[in-house]
């Protein structure tokens, strides 16, 4: 993403996650705070919705959705310090239910001192339980950065890296997972991907590349890619032994069945969760 500028992604994806709580229902994802930590910029929720954003907006909300249902588990199972990685507007530190759960965001400098100035003029509490870690992946040491910031390495964890891998190079990739893959066992992550493009059906393809050309043109191409075996081979070697990989059918049985209307994801995107 581009140096010095807020990631244009992030409002994309939060404006979605704040229509679904009006436009949808019943809803897939709740979140009380959606609207108002876009501060003057819910003004653009007030656009027609299009029916790709419509599609897109399925698959947004039935991640974030996801990665707070495999957090949920993993507090049952003792988990005590959750990390966004790349955390954009994500609200769940401002709404979060768990006393116990220190929570980390962590987001590349622009992002997060636009976030903070958002949740200032939103008048959303920061808790003290939540720290802000300034990190571009690309370019700097997450492990230092979050240590010296008081996250314990000595204790399970779980990240959530949603909408941040296929924006990213794969050096930047490969030392994240190595911090997250460092946490003791019980610790485990949530992420989405994208298969390579040449692997994908014409229907799949041609949304796909309408979506790429769009997150292209803010300066924030899509990069790269895994297929569902790559992926998980290369997660049982970083010593990840219970994958969940989640593809279309699977997501829409899960979160959209039974609905009266045909709100439901369409494109090639896939929601994985990996424990060690
Ligand atoms: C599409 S947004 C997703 C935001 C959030 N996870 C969500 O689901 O709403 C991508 C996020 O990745 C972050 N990001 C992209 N490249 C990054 C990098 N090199 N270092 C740190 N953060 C990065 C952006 O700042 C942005 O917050």
């Amino acid at each position: 993403m581009q140096e010095a500028r807020p990631s244009r992604t992030a409002l994309r994806v939060a404006l979605r996650r704040a229509a679904h709580q009006t436009v949808d229902s019943p809803l897939v994802f709740r979140d009380p705070l959606a609207e108002r930590i876009l501060g003057p910029h819910a003004e653009e929720l007030r656009a027609p919705q299009r029916t790709s954003s419509r599609v897109l907006r399925a698959f947004l909300v039935a991640r974030s959705r996801y990665a707070e249902d495999t957090l949920a588990l993993g507090i049952e199972n003792g988990i005590t310090q959750y990390v966004l990685l790349g955390a954009g507007l994500d609200t769940f530190a401002y709404r979060n239910p768990f006393p116990n759960l220190r929570i980390f965001e962590v987001d590349h400098p622009a992002t997060q001192a636009w976030k903070l100035d958002l949740l200032s003029s939103s008048r959303i509490a920061v808790p003290p339980t939540v720290t802000h870690v300034p990190v571009d992946f690309e370019h700097q040491a997450l492990a230092t950065r979050l240590s010296q910031s008081g996250f314990r390495t000595d204790k399970p964890a779980f990240f959530a890296w949603l909408g941040v891998v296929p924006y990213l190079t794969e050096p930047a990739f490969q030392s994240t997972l190595h911090v997250i893959a460092s946490q003791p066992p019980g610790s485990g992550f949530v992420m989405d991907y994208a298969p390579p493009p040449e692997t994908l059906s014409t229907l799949e393809r041609m949304a796909f590349d309408s979506l790429a050309a769009r997150v292209a043109m803010v300066g924030e191409p899509f990069q790269l890619f895994f297929t569902p075996s790559d992926l998980a081979s290369r997660l049982h070697t970083a010593g990840f032994t219970q994958i969940e990989d989640l593809g279309r059918d699977a997501i829409n049985q899960r979160y959209f069945h039974n609905r009266n209307d045909d709100f439901a994801i369409m494109g090639s995107g896939r929601l994985l969760s990996a424990w060690k």
